[in-house]
């Protein structure tokens, strides 16, 4: 079994905090993160895919295949938006790292051509990172203006 990771950029802004709770517990939970306007990170994203080299190309995928994959699914929809506003795919969605490695996750399984998505790793800062190996995790996904909320 071989690992291939295409890395990929994108900056984006967000605001953490939980449509559910009082002002005051949003800051004392997200801090900083709950700023009303939001605050901006430059994300990096790591997609690995895993599998056997294919005997007549060598490759496990293509990576310029993979590289349109991951722009076209996510980094189009994603690159210079407000994560909790403007993103179909993560509306309702307090978007960390972590609930936000498991809606890409989603996204691009079924889309990977060959071999098997194996990883995706999100860095939020140099020293912030996520990775979802892709066990079935629950996230909670706040709905119809935030009344109500469903696990997704
Ligand atoms: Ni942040």
């Amino acid at each position: 079994m071989l690992y291939v990771t295409r890395r990929c950029h994108f900056s984006a802004s967000h605001r953490l905090y939980n449509p559910e709770w009082t002002d005051e517990q949003n800051d004392a939970v997200f801090d900083k993160c709950n700023n009303l306007y939001g605050h901006g990170h430059n994300y990096v994203l790591e997609v690995t895919v895993a599998g056997h080299p294919d005997p007549e190309t060598g490759y496990v995928i293509d990576l310029k295949k993979l590289r349109d994959i991951i722009e076209k699914e996510i980094v189009e929809k994603v690159d210079h938006k407000h994560l909790n506003y403007d993103v179909d795919f993560l509306q309702g969605i307090i978007p960390t790292a972590e609930n936000i490695a498991v809606v890409f996750w989603n996204i691009l399984e079924s889309k990977i051509p060959s071999g098997k998505l194996y990883s995706v790793k999100l860095f939020e800062s140099d020293n912030n990172l996520v990775e979802y190996f892709g066990e079935p995790v629950s996230i909670k996904r706040f709905v119809s203006n935030y009344a109500s909320a469903e696990l997704v």
